[in-house]
């Protein structure tokens, strides 16, 4: 490809290092795709002939079809997936193979190709997310009335619901969506035509071979085309971003299996046994979702080190842009499916995670509002108000349930003879009535919203 200029081939360990084929042949169909795009565009422009053009297409659509039945052969020598791919275009139909390169570069080449896959990939990822998205609300539907504990620290805070619950999770997986609708936006540019770095002197069009690939129009600069791999680090960070949300689900899930939780029970097909001790159920897939967003963020951070420190324009460091990519891919895609089952096949122990939630004084927060709003008194003196029963409740060994109207009048005397709130779990969510809120009213509407949203 480029031995003109030398008197022999690379060692071993030269060809060795500088080869990607073993990881770009990912990029085959959207190799594939850009030639047929270059090569229609070289011929309506009179920059080949229209003979050349058909044989370059048929050729190529030979080797679509290789490629699918076989797989993509990998040859060190031939560097790359654009090289293998014009080599066999080049056996298959000859002289005119040697003409597509006219006007192109595998700087733009590769760059083009790179887009058309992180594309194609955020596509595949939204229907994933899209689909983990409809199970949350499935289950938070069958959940929209139970109640689990609310947790700040880790401590029992106030009761919720579990519907709320999943709810919030669907909120993370939407913007995780719509950053990634963003980045699809905001890559879908074409490179194609930058060449190496400055343009051609062919009169090529930018515009036609941009439009045939789904691309909004060609970039604007031709440097920039080629060197810029924004598109592959805001994947990268996208796919972090959402990685994050599944390992905070699957920290819970982990935590909730657990015996001193018992909120859930993971079925079967989603857990694990030990060696050793007969009795284990461990939840290992969310373990797994978990370690792999550790992963995830090790491929954004690889890439940012990769491009930090480059000058314009191509430097080959960039060719180590795709394993990270593919990685991170490969791993977010799987830890979406893997989240979607276990949350559509979790069982939810829904009496303890109640008792869970009567537990620690948690409708504290109800008492202490209906002494504001019964009794006229300042939240800050409710609030201490409250802590005081809270105090002399816990020193009897009983819950805030059983306070009595005598108990609240030990405490505060112009109570005496006042109505007991209700301070069961239930009365506290079915009371969070307010936007955003954890009543079973609110998760209702919050699901219908949901819904209305995943139908557009
Ligand atoms: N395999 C290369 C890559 O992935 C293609 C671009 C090669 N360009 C070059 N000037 N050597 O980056």
């Amino acid at each position: 490809m480029w031995g003109g200029r030398f008197g022999e081939g690379p060692g071993d360990i030269m060809r060795e290092i500088n080869a990607s084929i073993p990881f770009d042949k990912r990029l085959w169909q959207e190799d594939i795709a850009g030639s047929k795009a270059h090569a229609q565009m070289l011929a309506a422009k009179g920059i080949i002939s229209s003979a050349d053009e058909s044989a370059i297409q048929q050729g190529l659509s030979t080797i679509h079809a290789e490629y699918e039945a076989n797989g993509v052969p990998e040859d060190w020598t031939l560097e790359d997936i654009h090289m293998v791919t014009e080599t066999r275009l080049r056996e298959l139909v000859g002289e005119p193979a040697a003409r597509l390169h006219t006007a192109r570069s595998r700087n733009d080449q590769v760059a083009t190709d790179f887009r058309l896959w992180v594309r194609a990939a955020i596509g595949q990822i939204d229907t994933g997310l899209r689909a983990f998205q409809s199970t949350l609300v499935m289950r938070a539907d069958e959940h929209a009335e139970s109640i689990m504990p609310g947790f700040t620290h880790l401590q029992v805070a106030q009761p919720v619901t579990l519907g709320h619950h999943l709810m919030a999770y669907y909120e993370m997986a939407k913007r995780d969506r719509s950053r990634f609708a963003d980045c699809a936006n905001r890559l879908n540019h074409s490179p194609l035509g930058a060449a190496a770095l400055a343009g051609t002197s062919f009169p090529i069009d930018r515009a036609a071979t941009a439009k045939s690939l789904g691309f909004d129009g060609p970039m604007a600069n031709s440097l920039d085309a080629v060197s810029d791999r924004d598109f592959a680090l805001e994947f990268l960070t996208c796919a972090t971003q959402t990685a994050l949300h599944l390992s905070r689900l699957a920290e819970e899930m982990i935590l909730w299996a657990s015996q001193p939780f018992g909120f859930i029970a993971l079925p079967d097909a989603w857990s694990t046994g030990s060696s050793i001790m007969p009795q284990k159920r461990n939840p290992d897939a969310a373990e797994l979702v978990r370690g792999h967003a550790g992963r995830i963020m090790g491929c954004m951070t690889s890439l940012m080190v990769t491009m930090k420190g480059l000058p314009l324009a191509y430097s080959k460091d960039m060719q180590d842009d795709k394993p990270p990519v593919f990685e991170a891919y490969d791993l977010l895609a799987l830890s979406i499916a893997a989240m979607t089952g276990m949350v559509g096949n979790v069982s939810f122990k829904t009496e303890r995670m109640r008792d869970v939630a009567s537990s620690g004084f948690s409708t504290a927060t109800d008492l202490a509002d209906w002494l504001v709003r019964e009794h006229g008194m300042p939240f800050r003196e409710a609030h201490h108000v409250t802590g005081s029963v809270v105090k002399a409740t816990e020193a009897r060994g009983i819950g805030l349930e059983a306070v009595s109207v005598d108990d609240l009048a030990a405490v505060h005397p112009p109570l005496a003879g006042c109505t007991l709130p209700d301070l069961s779990v239930e009365g506290s969510v079915a009371s969070r009535t307010s936007a955003g809120g954890t009543a079973p009213l609110r998760v209702r509407e919050a699901i219908a919203v949901a819904r209305k949203e995943l139908e557009a």
